[in-house]
C-alpha cells in the first residue's frame, strides 16, 4: 500500500534551508517494532551535542560571527568573493577544537557504539572531532571535518591541522595553501557548503532503511537534507526518537520527544538501552 511519501529524493540532497512548506501533507506512520525490537539504530546528531562542551550552536543566542549567519560564510560564493572571511571563520573554529573535550553524551554514545550488537550508525552534521575523540567507530561526518582539507582542483581530501589563512593575509595577496596531490594552490575547509551535496548520502539512506530505530539528538531540523531523514526512517517503518533542548523544526515527525541537555538524556537513554 502506498502512503504517499517519499524516500530520499536526488533532486533535494545538496544542503540548504527549505524555504516551502517544511512537510508533506501526510505521512505513513507505521512503527514497525517496539523498544524491545530493536536491532538497528541510526543516530543524527547536530550542534546541541557538542553545546555543553563549549562550541557554539548555529541558531542559538551566540550563533551569528562577527554579524554573519552561517548561511551567508557557508557557501561557495562567500569562499570565491571573500576567502580572507572565510578562511578566517574555519580558522577560528579548528583552533577551538583545542580547548574543548567530549562531553558525557559523547561519552554515551561511543559506548552504545562499542557494546550494541545490531547495525549502528552515528550520522553527524558536525564539524568538530568529539565524537571520535570520545571513541565512536561506526560514524560518519555528513557535513565534513574541520580536520580536513579539500582540494578544490582535484578532489584530495587530507589531514589538516593548522590555519589555512597564512600570517600575512591582510596585507592581502591571499593565496590558498597548495595541495600535496596535484600542487594546485586550491586547498579549502573540508565543510560542505550550502548548495553543496553532502558526504556518503547513498550510505545514510541505506542505513535509514534498514534501521529499527532512529534518534536525532542536538539538532534544529532546519537545514536539509539531514532535516529529512525523520521522514524516511518513519516511511520505512523504524520508530523515531528526538533528545534536544528545544522541540526541532520537525518535531511532530518523531514518535517521542524528550527535552533536556544532552549531557543528561545521551546517557540515560543508552543505559535504557542497554539495560
Ligand atoms: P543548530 O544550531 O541549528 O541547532 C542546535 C540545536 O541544538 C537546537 O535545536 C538547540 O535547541 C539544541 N541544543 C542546544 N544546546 C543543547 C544541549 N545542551 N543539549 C541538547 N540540545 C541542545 O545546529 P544544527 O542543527 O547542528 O552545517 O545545524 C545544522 C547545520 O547547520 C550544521 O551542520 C551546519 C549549519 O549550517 C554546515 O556547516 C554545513
Amino acid at each position: 500500500m502506498s502512503c504517499g511519501c517519499a524516500p530520499l529524493n536526488r533532486a533535494t540532497l545538496s544542503i540548504g534551508i527549505c524555504d516551502g512548506p517544511l512537510f508533506p501533507s501526510h505521512f505513513c506512520s507505521a512503527i514497525r517494532h517496539g523498544v524491545s525490537g530493536i536491532g538497528n539504530i541510526v543516530i543524527l546528531t547536530g550542534a546541541g551535542i557538542s553545546a555543553e562542551s563549549g562550541l557554539a550552536t548555529f541558531r542559538g543566542p551566540d550563533g551569528l560571527w562577527e554579524g554573519h549567519r552561517v548561511e551567508d560564510v557557508c557557501t561557495p560564493e562567500a569562499l570565491a568573493s571573500d576567502p580572507v572571511m572565510v578562511h578566517r571563520f574555519y580558522d577560528a573554529r579548528r583552533a577551538a577544537l583545542a580547548d574543548v573535550e567530549p562531553n558525557a553524551a559523547h561519552a554515551a554514545l561511543a559506548q552504545l557504539d562499542a557494546q550494541w550488537p545490531g547495525e549502528l550508525l552515528i550520522v553527524t552534521q558536525n564539524v568538530d572531532d568529539l565524537h571520535e575523540r570520545a571513541g565512536a567507530k561506526r560514524l560518519l561526518h555528513m557535513h565534513g571535518e574541520l580536520r580536513s582539507a579539500l582540494c578544490a582542483a582535484c578532489g584530495a581530501r587530507r589531514p589538516w591541522e593548522t590555519p589555512m589563512l597564512p600570517a600575512n593575509s591582510a596585507q592581502g595577496g591571499f593565496a590558498a595553501p597548495q595541495c600535496s596531490a596535484c600542487d594546485a594552490h586550491a586547498l579549502r575547509p573540508d565543510i560542505v557548503f550550502f548548495g553543496e551535496m553532502p558526504y556518503q548520502m547513498e550510505r545514510i539512506e541505506q542505513a535509514i532503511s534498514r534501521a529499527d530505530l532512529f534518534v536525532s539528538i542536538g539538532t534544529s531540523g532546519a537545514v536539509y537534507p539531514a532535516a529529512g531523514f525523520v521522514r524516511t526512517a518513519r516511511y520505512r517503518g523504524a520508530r523515531t526518537l528526538e533528545l534536544n533542548l528545544d522541540p526541532s523544526e520537525g518535531s511532530i515527525f518523531f514518535d517521542e520527544t524528550r527535552l533536556g541537555p544532552a549531557s543528561e538524556l545521551v546517557p540515560s537513554w543508552v543505559e535504557e538501552l542497554l539495560a
